[in-house]
């Protein structure tokens, strides 16, 4: 949980200097503040930086998955075993679903679906 919130730390301060302020060199050069759409396709134009989004998403989905299963945990919903293997499926599906659903961004952009 740590790791993946220090891994996510870095990622949303490179993401917010990138997307949100425009500095360079985390934000393209062709950043215009206001453009949105054209910010985001410059920005993931670039193999690394849509390789660094993607490999982040991965320590998203764990700390996503481990922060589900400890929430459930600490409000007393895995009192059961079968209780316990559904917040485990639930967490797992949760994580895993809203990783995958980012990441389809920055593989959009390189394979210049969105462009
Ligand atoms: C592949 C994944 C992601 C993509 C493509 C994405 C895309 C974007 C875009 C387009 C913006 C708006 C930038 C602007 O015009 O100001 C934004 C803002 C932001 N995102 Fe993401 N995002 C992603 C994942 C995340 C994650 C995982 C976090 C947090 C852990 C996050 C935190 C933020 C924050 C804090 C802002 C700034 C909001 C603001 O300026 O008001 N993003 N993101």
């Amino acid at each position: 949980m740590r790791s993946t919130g220090v891994v996510l730390g870095l990622f949303t301060a490179y993401h917010v200097a990138d997307l949100t302020v425009g500095a360079r060199p985390a934000a393209s050069s062709k950043h215009r503040h206001g453009d949105a759409y054209g910010n985001l396709v410059a920005s993931l134009s670039r193999p690394s930086v849509a390789f660094f989004y993607t490999a982040s998403m991965a320590a998203l989905a764990g700390h996503m998955i481990h922060g589900v299963r400890t929430a459930a945990m600490d409000a007393g919903f895995t009192s059961t075993e079968q209780r316990a293997q559904l917040i485990e499926a639930v967490a797992k599906l949760v994580g895993t679903a809203v990783a995958l659903g980012n990441v389809t961004i920055p593989v959009a952009v390189q394979a210049k679906v969105v462009r």
